[in-house]
């Protein structure tokens, strides 16, 4: 066997075997295939497709390339939830609290941001004395006694998506079926939870601009899913604006508290409801989903969510008093607005753009060892739908970096515009695939 054979099969259109897959994968992951030839697979790959079992090969191979977690000591069903990523996206910081305080355990492996897409860990990150690095003693003891725990990825997970996705970055192959489903999977299927719910967004602001495509995406990465022994199921959901009106690491802890106490904007409340729901019942602890989004519902109203995100703050090293007190998380030194300049109504916040404007205040990294400011970001006084008059506030934009913030504040200028006829915004959640 040989790199140059399997490129030149998989250019032409070939259907690789398991072996072929193995072989470009591990050799690519152990050093003996080099970047040029890995690239030159992964643009075939992006061309000529790979059809399921391929990908099923694929994604099984990445899985297997390092550690796969053995969970088994956290007594439950462990329910894993994740998103393809998105702009504003805060929803992990309220789902796992309402599911948790529902008898779910959350054992949970997140990522940090990159690009104009945030993190988990760096919001986490955002609340003082938080630690998303433990022993995995440590991390189940967590989630048995806490019922969450959240940790950084670490290298021994999936190592070859860790450097198949770094070059995938670099030679404009992210954007492939395949490619993003084995690389999503092998690192759901190698964290060890039993059961999986996969957020697939859909619009402007995600990989996957039409439902049809993500409906595609989330249909295979759910049949991967299953068949690899682990319930799954996935929501198709709208990415088109911003997800709640806070974006950037602290602005969005302190919205996720706003949501936990019932206060918080409507979009984001209603998907945090409809996902934790859905988490319930595939732990087993509903037995149906209205069942489950009644249990949510109630543990948001109570404010049992608000207090079990006390307990996995206090449980991490985190201060807990961030939830009454908002002037612990990270305070910027600059701020300016975006105002309208005419009458009308929002007709539209392009969630990409908004995201870039993010990533210019310093709140997002542009390569993997960038440091993020954790005060920056952009808070959305209006969303698409909304009237607004000449001089009304849009959008502020903080930082601690006049020109920064200044290069934010044009590219949210970008983002919104201004019609003359109310828009209604598209639905939020558009599908649920089991
Ligand atoms: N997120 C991932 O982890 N991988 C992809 O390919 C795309 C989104």
């Amino acid at each position: 066997m040989n790199a140059v054979d399997i490129i030149v099969k998989k250019r032409d259109g070939g259907v690789l075997t398991k072996e072929e897959i193995e072989y470009m994968v591990m050799g690519y992951t152990e050093g003996s295939i080099p970047d040029y030839q890995m690239a030159a697979f992964l643009m075939s790959v992006f061309f000529s497709r790979m059809n399921d079992m391929e990908t099923r090969a694929l994604t099984a191979v990445m899985r297997d390339s390092g550690d796969v977690m053995d969970l088994s000591a956290i007594e439950g069903i462990k329910v894993d939830k994740h998103s393809t990523g998105g702009v504003g996206d805060k929803t992990t910081l309220i789902v796992a609290p309402l599911a948790a305080s529902c008898g779910v355990p959350i054992a949970k492996m997140s990522g940090r941001g990159l690009g104009f897409t945030g993190g988990t860990v760096d919001k986490l990150e955002s609340i003082p004395g938080f630690r998303v690095s433990m022993s995995s003693d440590q991390f189940i003891r967590q989630v048995n006694e806490c019922g969450i725990a959240v940790i950084g990825q670490t290298g021994h997970i999936a190592p070859a998506d860790k450097k198949i996705y770094a070059l995938r970055d670099v030679t404009g192959t992210v954007e492939n079926l395949s490619l993003i489903t084995s690389s999503i999977m092998s690192k759901k299927l190698a964290a060890g939870s039993d059961a999986i719910l996969l957020d697939v967004k859909c619009g402007s602001g995600a990989f996957m601009k039409t439902q049809e495509d993500a409906e595609a995406l989330a249909e295979l990465m759910v049949s991967i899913g299953n068949s690899s022994g682990k319930v799954t199921a996935a929501v198709i959901t709208d990415m088109d604006q911003p997800l709640g009106r806070a974006v950037g690491n602290g602005l969005e802890v302190r919205e996720a508290i706003e949501v936990l106490k019932g206060l918080g904007p409507k979009d984001i409340t209603e998907l945090s409801v409809n996902l934790a729901g859905l988490m319930i019942f595939m732990g087993g602890r509903a037995k149906n989903e209205a069942d489950g989004m009644k249990m949510a519902q109630e543990a948001l109203t109570s404010g049992r969510g608000l207090a079990k995100f006390a307990d996995f703050v206090e449980g991490q090293g985190g201060d807990p008093a961030v939830i009454h007190d908002h002037s612990l998380l990270p305070q910027s030194s600059v701020e300016m607005e975006l105002t309208a300049k005419e009458d009308g109504y929002v007709e539209s916040i392009d969630a990409m753009r908004i995201g870039m404007a993010s990533q210019h205040t310093g709140a997002g990294r542009e390569r993997k060892e960038d440091d993020v400011d954790l005060s920056a970001g952009l808070y959305l006084h209006r969303k698409a739908g909304d009237k607004v008059k000449t001089g009304d506030v849009i959008c502020s934009v903080y930082g601690n970096n006049v020109k920064k913030v200044e290069k934010a504040l044009e590219e949210a200028g970008n983002a919104v515009k201004i019609g003359e006829v109310k828009k209604e915004a598209g639905t939020l959640i558009k599908k649920i695939i089991r």
